[in-house]
């Protein structure tokens, strides 16, 4: 895949559009900010767990935390404690956190496996063209250049998806293509939605879905 071109195409889409001038997002992947992120204790991330468990306890319309990248567990942590990811849920619980809390436990959910996938219903075969290939008429590049075709997600901060749920997923979608959700680095998850209609949307859900892992 050439992911390399399509990068170079997005990031200049990116910033031909320049109404994203305020950063999406406090966290910057820094060393030391990495090195912070693996003094995370999967131990004491565990019982900080115990009060996520509620919701989080894999399934429902809540997002499985289960076997998901640290560093974009960490980012989404930060970001809703400062503002830079809204949901008055979400802001309400992490106040109570410390970075040390995040990066341990976003320690332990990256250490646990992922969630079996959920039964969906089958998705369009024009998404998985998106998946595989993008399209080069709208600047839509595969989705699975950065979440990788198991959908698995890749360092540093690109999510696993395989298997979300996908009212969450359909969700999330749609925040990102009408800024209600805006904390993604360079934009790239608003320039990409700006350009999927919601009967897309809705396919991609489903397919990521229903993807096994
Ligand atoms: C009362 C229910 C509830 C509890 C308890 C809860 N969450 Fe959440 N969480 C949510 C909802 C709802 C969302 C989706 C919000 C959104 O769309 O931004 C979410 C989203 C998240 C996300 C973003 C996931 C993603 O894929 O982007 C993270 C990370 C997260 N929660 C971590 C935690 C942690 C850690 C705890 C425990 C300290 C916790 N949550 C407790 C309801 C809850
Ligand atoms: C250029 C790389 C790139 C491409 C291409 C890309 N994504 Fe993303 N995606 C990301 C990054 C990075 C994030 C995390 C952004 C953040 O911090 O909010 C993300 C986040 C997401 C999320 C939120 C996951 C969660 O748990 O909340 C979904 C859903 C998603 N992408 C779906 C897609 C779909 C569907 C496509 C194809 C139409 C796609 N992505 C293409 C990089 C990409």
């Amino acid at each position: 895949m050439k992911t390399g071109y399509w990068l170079a195409t997005l990031l200049m889409a990116v910033s031909v559009g320049a109404a994203w001038a305020e950063p999406s997002s406090k966290v910057a992947w820094t060393p030391e900010q990495l090195a912070a992120l693996k003094r995370g204790d999967a131990a004491k991330g565990k019982a900080i767990a115990e009060t996520c468990a509620a919701c989080h306890a894999n399934g429902g319309q809540f997002p499985y935390l289960d076997g998901q990248l640290a560093p974009y567990l960490y980012k989404q942590l930060q970001d809703y404690k400062d503002g830079s990811r809204d949901n008055p849920v979400m802001t309400g619980l992490v106040a109570g956190l410390s970075a040390e809390d995040m990066a341990h436990v976003a320690a332990h959910y990256s250490q646990q496996a992922l969630p079996p996938a959920p039964k969906t219903e089958p998705a369009s075969e024009a998404a998985e063209v998106l998946v595989e290939m993008g399209d080069s008429r709208r600047i839509l590049p595969p989705c699975a250049a950065c979440h990788e075709a198991s959908g698995k997600g890749q360092k540093i901060d690109v999510p696993a998806i395989a298997g979300q749920n996908a009212a969450y997923l359909e969700q999330t979608l749609l925040d990102y293509k009408s800024g209600a959700r805006h904390n993604d680095l360079y934009g790239r998850m608003h320039s990409i939605t700006q350009q999927l209609n919601e009967d897309e949307i809705r396919q991609l859900a489903r397919y990521y879905a229903g993807l096994r892992r």
